[in-house]
């Protein structure tokens, strides 16, 4: 655990949401995966487009999973391939109407903060991967063009940092930072 150490006090869920790379080879029962997606769904979104769908496979999916980490970027695959489920977020980036949806990443990412929480209150971890090449994801798995790839999502219960190796043990143990509330808030009028 790399629990947040915060200024203020926040959800105990938001504090222990972290992005690991170092997984145990215990499978997420099928019915877990339902429950985070349900919490996905239940997010926000504009005109309740509902903008997400998901794309994923367990590491028991030998050809799937296989088919996903080679969609991954270099350095993602030595630690993302240890990962229980592999899932790809993608947005339906127009209205059935055919007019863009302007919200639908926002969206999606709404839903994605959603499923990382109930995953952490399940003692899941899940890190998000924005390095995979979309296009060979596209073609791989035949998405239409209406659903842009966002990012993928390696999954599952967490192993001891000391099964990776450098350079990614030591980031596994470096300290948690983020910018202060001071640098990301003003009230009334921005900084010059
Ligand atoms: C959209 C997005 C893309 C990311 N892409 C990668 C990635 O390709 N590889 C990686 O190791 N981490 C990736 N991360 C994880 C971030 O580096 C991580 O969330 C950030 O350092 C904060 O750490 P924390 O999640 O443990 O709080 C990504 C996170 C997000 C939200």
């Amino acid at each position: 655990m790399k629990t947040a150490p915060t200024t203020y006090p926040v959800h105990e869920l938001i504090r222990n949401r972290w992005s690991p790379r170092s997984f145990a080879p215990t499978a997420v029962a099928p019915e877990t995966m339902n429950q985070l997606f349900e919490a996905a769904s239940w997010a926000a979104s504009a005109m309740n487009e509902q903008p997400w769908r998901y794309l994923y496979a367990h590491h028991s999916d030998t050809e799937t999973f296989g088919k996903l980490v080679d969609c991954l970027m270099a350095g993602n695959q030595p630690w993302a391939k240890n990962a229980a489920v592999l899932v790809v977020a993608l947005a339906k980036t127009h209205y059935d109407n055919g007019a863009p949806n302007g919200a639908a990443l926002h969206d999606v990412g709404l839903a994605n903060g959603n499923l990382i929480l109930e995953a952490t209150a399940l003692g899941l971890h899940g890190h998000f991967m924005g390095g995979f090449d979309a296009a060979k994801t596209r073609a791989a798995f035949q998405l239409p063009d209406t659903l842009q790839p966002v990012v993928v999502i390696a999954l599952g219960y967490r192993a001891e940092a000391e099964q990776l190796e450098e350079p990614f043990l030591s980031r596994e143990k470096a300290p948690r930072q983020r910018k202060s509330v001071g640098e990301i808030a003003f009230h009334q009028q921005l900084p010059d």
